[in-house]
């Protein structure tokens, strides 16, 4: 069957170049490793935790995210592509470990300080989110997590729940390891990290003219001001681009560089728009394809929650029992 693994992202709309060369590349890959028994669930209740007030696009967001995912690569008869707000046993689960979750564990994970401070959040359902990120894991019994470093606390407190489960009832839930994925920053077109907090963003499902726009529009080395200013390539988040989608991305570093044959910014932001856009137009089509039929998409996400459900019933039976619940 394989190395059980469980991941996750929360439904926000159209996933953007950081957010699949950062994460869902590297699902594919594992995916195809053909090593892993593999569950990818789309997070919409954790959505709510800052987004309670206004619902009402989150099933769009849903698709949105679904439609990215099998885009992307992830096959549903290999992986088993669920919506969290399907399987209703990570609620329970979540319930259940919030009753041995100390509060101190939980003000200390540092998102809870940093996004809660930064957007305002002080509801319940917030400061729960990694028990319920912990029960999205563990109702799985998962082996690994492929996350990012920023999600290492969040695993961290995992593995303490666990533990205080199985030290409270005997052993039940393993303690799962995260998978941490390596990957190039990938620059928005502020030169920053790209985030869609930042609104320097380019999508995989933007349409060619929007890419281009955007693109259009990105910073380049600020000492480079006409075409023939010698450039800093290594300091340009342009030629950063470059690196990673041009394979011929060292035959503009000295024209650039020099600024003596006319390679001015304005001309290398049309290539990399220009490489950028066809390297995602199937990847396009295909997300397209699956957004205009529903109903398969429907049937494709109904499919995986019963398979993920098989599995979470059967943890929740072994943890009534533990327990000792009337069941
Ligand atoms: N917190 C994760 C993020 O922001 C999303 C998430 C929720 C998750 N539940 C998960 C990731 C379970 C991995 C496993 O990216």
């Amino acid at each position: 069957m394989g190395i059980r693994l469980l991941s996750g992202m929360q439904p926000t709309g159209m996933l953007h170049l950081g957010n699949y060369e950062g994460a869902l590349k590297n699902w594919v890959e594992l995916q195809n490793s053909g090593k892993y028994e593999m569950f990818c669930c789309i997070v919409d209740w954790h959505s709510l935790t800052s987004e309670a007030e206004d619902t009402s696009d989150l099933i769009n967001k849903v698709y949105d995210l679904a439609a990215d995912y099998i885009a992307a690569g992830l096959d549903p008869e290999k992986t088993t592509i669920f919506v969290q707000s399907s399987v209703k046993q990570h609620a329970e689960l979540h319930l259940l470990l919030s009753m041995i979750t100390p509060l101190g564990w939980l003000y200390r994970v540092p998102t809870y300080k940093e996004k809660g401070e930064a957007l305002g959040l002080d509801n319940y359902g917030f400061l729960g989110y990694p028990v319920l990120q912990a029960a999205d894991i563990l109702v799985y019994r998962a082996e690994v997590v492929p996350v990012g470093k920023d999600q290492s606390p969040h695993i961290e407190i995992t593995r303490e729940i666990a533990r205080r489960f199985n030290f409270l009832y005997g052993d039940t839930l393993p303690e799962p390891q995260a998978l941490f994925t390596k990957f190039a920053m990938i620059p928005g077109t502020d030169g920053r990290k790209m985030s869609k907090s930042y609104g320097n963003h380019i999508c995989m499902g933007d349409t060619p003219e929007i890419k281009t726009q955007k693109l259009r529009s990105m910073f380049t080395d600020p000492l480079k001001i006409h075409k023939n200013d010698p450039g800093h390539p290594e300091e340009c988040p342009v030629f950063l681009l470059h690196q990673i989608y041009n394979p011929a991305f060292q035959d503009i570093y000295e024209p650039c560089r020099s600024g003596s044959e006319n390679w001015g910014c304005v001309k290398c932001k049309k290539l990399i728009a220009e490489i950028i856009t066809n390297h995602f137009m199937e990847f396009r089509k295909k997300r397209e394809e699956l957004l205009a039929d529903k109903a398969q998409l429907n049937k494709i996400l109904k499919a995986g929650a019963e398979k993920a459900c098989a599995v979470a019933e059967e943890t929740m039976t072994r943890v009534r029992k533990a327990m000792k619940l009337f069941s």
